[in-house]
Formats: structure tokens, sequence, C-alpha cells
């Protein structure tokens, strides 16, 4: 009991000392703000790898379940994907906060189009699928929530959620695995520098 009451204290200050001191405001590349009521699409800096980020199966036999990856044309812009923060201020999606993360398309799958990171077992990697619901932030839903970071003048999605405090999970970028020719988004220590669009 004192244990958790002491936990409660401490992230009760530690919540009130973020609050006041903002993380920066992520922006798009026209230096507007992102907001939660606007779709963006999410675009690679670097040319010639691939394009925007969208929903796609593992392999070309099966049409679900649904994994987040890469367009292989740097054409394609791929899907428009919103951001669910887990405080939500003035609707402003800002840096190195937990987010859900969600394409705003519909699917033939149904598991929805939230990202989420699972564990595949033949890969031995982590991997963004689409899964889950939005909210409700805590250990269930652990995998369920992302960051933008800042990455030299862009920025890069990394997996680290704090939406837990016993919890420990593990933490690192987003980068593309190329899979049976199929870009997937993955935890790696090459981080995908990304921008994002207003879709
Ligand atoms: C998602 O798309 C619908 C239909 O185009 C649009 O009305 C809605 O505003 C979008 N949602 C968000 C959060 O951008
Ligand atoms: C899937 O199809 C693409 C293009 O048709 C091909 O390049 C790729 O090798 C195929 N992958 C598998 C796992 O069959």
């Amino acid at each position: 009991m004192k244990t958790a009451l002491f936990l409660a204290f401490t992230f009760l200050f530690f919540g009130s000392s973020i609050a006041s001191d903002e993380p920066e405001a992520v922006l798009d590349i026209s230096g507007q703000g992102l907001r939660t009521d606007a779709d963006y699409y999410v675009l690679p800096v670097v040319r010639g790898r691939g394009g925007g980020l969208t929903l796609d199966s593992a392999d070309n036999e099966t049409l679900c379940p649904l994994f987040v990856v890469q367009e292989q044309l740097e054409v394609d812009t791929g899907l428009p994907l919103y951001f669910s923060p887990v405080n939500v201020e003035q609707g402003v999606i800002r840096e190195s906060t937990d987010l859900n993360v969600i394409f705003n398309a519909s699917t033939l799958c149904i598991q929805g189009t939230l990202w989420s990171l699972v564990y595949d077992e033949p890969l031995q990697k982590f991997v963004v699928a689409a899964g889950g619901a939005a909210g409700n932030p805590g250990r269930e839903t652990l995998n369920n929530w992302f960051k933008i970071e800042k990455f030299d003048d862009d920025y890069k999605f990394i997996f680290c959620p704090a939406v837990c405090d016993t919890c420990r999970p593990v933490c690192g970028d987003l980068g593309v695995i190329i899979v049976n020719g199929i870009r997937r988004l993955a935890l790696t220590d090459d981080p995908l520098k990304v921008m994002f669009r207003r879709a």
C-alpha cells in the first residue's frame, strides 16, 4: 500500500513537471503543427528507398492480417493516418509523448487500423501490425503506444511507452526491414527518417 501511494505521488509529481515543461510540437512539411483532427501521410525523407506508410499483408498469399509497411514506390504516399495522444491538450501533437497511430482507412480485415507492436516468431523481430483498440492507456494496451521524436531536422517513430508505471517495455526505433520484398516497419537500430504531409 505504501509503495502504491509512493508510486501515485511520484506519478503526480512527474506528470506535473512534464506539463510545465512541454515538449515541442511536431511540425508537418509546411511548418504547421500536427493536429489531432487532421490526417497525414507519413513520407520517407531519404529518396529512392520506398514511399509512404500503408497497410499490407506480409505475403502474397493472404489478405489478412495487416501490417504497417512502406510503399515500394517513392511516388506512392500510402494511406492517411491520424494521431491520438494519451493526453489531448488543445489538439496538438507533441514530440516524445505517447500516441495511438491510426490509419484513417477501411480494410477487409477485422483487426482495425491501429498500429500495434507484435513479436513475429519466425522473424524473431518486433514488427508493427494493425490491431487493437485506441485509448485506455495501461498494461493491456502497452503495445499500442508510439512516440514521434526529432531526428536531425526531421522525425522518427520510437516504441517506448510510458503509459504503465510498472511495465518494462522493449524500447527502440522504428525502421524498415525487407522481408520477401516487402518493406515492413519493425523495431530496428536503423530508424526510418520521416516527414508528415497533410492529407
Ligand atoms: C477520417 O476520415 C473521415 C472521412 O474522410 C473524415 O471525416 C475524418 O475527419 C477523418 N478523421 C480524422 C481524425 O482525421
Ligand atoms: C510476391 O509478389 C512479388 C511481385 O509479384 C514478388 O516479387 C515476390 O517475390 C512475391 N513474394 C512472395 C513471398 O511470394
